[in-house]
């Protein structure tokens, strides 16, 4: 099959492809190029009020499979993923933009949540407590949380859905989901797996929205007491905004928000493997990644060093352009609006001092939504990119001297999710995992990401993990049993 047999135009609900009920829709386009891919469904909240009632329905029904059943639903799923993962991985990097490679790494990343969530299904135990009566027993077991809603970002627009998915459904929820208005065209190729396998109606529904309506479905989802759980990824200002509006009926919310890592690069580490792990960290995405290294603190002794090895290996390694072509590494930005806060940012700092130490030509030669990898020297505190997240492919260089005061630098920020340290001196790794306030914490390696591990930041960069044995209690309730006997 080809990417194009993919493209789709309706929202799925109730295992139905809908057009909402006054017709309107929104456009999603490629980034590289400006071309209309399809026009897709604009969803409103009367759709919203069926996705509700199907995933209710669905739900009830679903609850009462085994683990075992589940288990193989779930392993269906990734066998379809895999067996799709050409044309699924075309079709994301139309839809977002990120280089073919990095594509089909998204869409294997996806089917692996749905492997594990399998195995993990089958292993969610509950237990027995000793008593401190003869006549009773204490019990407790693991049920599913009820009907649950996702938000889904653009970034990664079938990882992060089958992060979300593949958790529920092994818990014995079904779920809604609301795929960002970018890159609505990957969930609705994945709901077509859901269709094609016909897998029971409501259990899976994708409710599409354009950007002017995510807030009202958003709200809803908050404030409607059906829903028991809502997981968003996301801006920490939509998270928060989620948060409030989940008060009213104490709604359980998983938020994965937004980072502000730290890289540190101390004076003992291994300049290749760390400039590597930064590249990979940085340029992934075009560093469109919540655990994108964000402040790198080089130690001043290898400062120029660094800088140097690193300024070589980007312009050995990434070749901006469409993520369709042969050879391209890095692809364009999601929208303008990214652009110009990635520009915005850069400007200031290079006005405020900062030292462009990348290939001057490239950096004035990238057009349309294409920004090019930039290395800046000399950051201060002055600088707006000093602290805030930049979500685009520029690497801002601090020099430190000090271990006592970078850790202090690191952790002077509300956000907490992803920190990097390179360095080869065991104590040191110590004194950082003891020190640093981040709920991920990479040492000599930047690749966190996978799906057994639990994911997720502390501070006010979210709330619960995804992923891991973790993820799975997410969407489960304990129930403690008394039994008398
Ligand atoms: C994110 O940026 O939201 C997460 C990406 C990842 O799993 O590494």
């Amino acid at each position: 099959m080809l990417a194009e047999d993919f493209i789709r135009q309706e929202a799925f609900i109730n295992g139905c492809w809908v057009y909402s009920h006054d017709k309107k829709t929104f456009p999603v386009t490629n980034p590289a190029t400006g071309v209309l891919l399809s026009e897709v469904a604009c969803c409103d909240v009367k759709e919203l009020a069926f996705a509700i009632k199907s995933a209710q329905a669905a739900q009830h029904l679903w609850s009462q499979k085994t683990a075992y059943e589940r288990a193989d639903t779930l392993l269906e799923i990734y066998y379809k993923l895999i067996e799709r993962q050409d044309p699924l991985a075309k079709l994301l990097t139309q839809e977002q933009g990120k280089p073919l490679a990095e594509a089909k790494g998204e869409i294997l990343f996806a089917a692996s949540f749905f492997r594990w969530f399998a195995e993990e299904a089958r292993r969610s135990y509950g237990e027995v407590i000793p008593t401190t009566k003869t006549d009773c027993r204490y019990i407790t077991v693991k049920k599913p949380i009820g009907v649950c809603a996702a938000i889904t970002p653009w970034n990664f627009p079938i990882g992060m859905l089958a992060r979300k998915i593949a958790p529920a459904l092994a818990a014995g929820c079904s779920i809604i989901v609301k795929p960002a208005e970018q890159t609505p065209l990957t969930a609705l190729a994945f709901a077509q797996i859901i269709d094609d396998l016909k897998i029971m109606p409501g259990l899976v529904n994708i409710v599409t929205t354009d950007a002017e309506t995510a807030p009202i479905i958003g709200e809803k989802l908050c404030v409607s007491p059906e829903i028991r759980l809502i997981s968003f990824t996301g801006s920490t200002n939509v998270g928060k905004g989620l948060y409030r509006h989940s008060a009213e009926n104490v709604k359980k919310l998983a938020l994965e928000l937004g980072g502000n890592a730290p890289f540190l690069v101390f004076e003992d580490a291994d300049i290749p493997i760390a400039v590597q792990g930064l590249i990979n960290s940085r340029f992934r995405n075009a560093g469109q990644t919540c655990v994108s290294a964000n402040r790198i603190f080089v130690h001043q002794t290898i400062h120029d060093a660094f800088v140097e090895t690193l300024v070589t290996a980007i312009k050995q390694q990434l070749k901006l352009g469409n993520g369709l072509e042969a050879g391209i590494t890095m692809g364009p930005l999601i929208d303008q609006q990214a652009v110009e806060k990635v520009k915005s940012l850069v400007e200031d700092a290079l006005q405020k001092g900062a030292t462009l130490a990348s290939d001057k030509k490239v950096f004035n030669s990238a057009t349309g939504l294409f920004y090019p990898p930039i290395v800046l020297t000399g950051i201060t505190p002055a600088m707006k990119i000093h602290d805030e997240e930049i979500f685009g492919p520029v690497i801002s260089i601090i020099e430190f001297s000090n271990e006592e005061a970078v850790i202090a630098q690191a952790n002077d920020t509300q956000s907490g999710l992803a920190a990097y340290a390179y360095t080869k001196d065991i104590k040191r790794i110590s004194r950082l995992s003891d020190q640093l306030e981040y709920g991920m914490v990479g040492i000599n390696y930047s690749a966190l990401s996978t799906a057994e591990i639990p994911f997720g930041g502390v501070k006010e960069s979210g709330l619960g993990r995804e992923g891991g044995r973790q993820g799975l209690e997410e969407y489960q309730e304990i129930q403690y049993l008394c039994l008398g006997v």
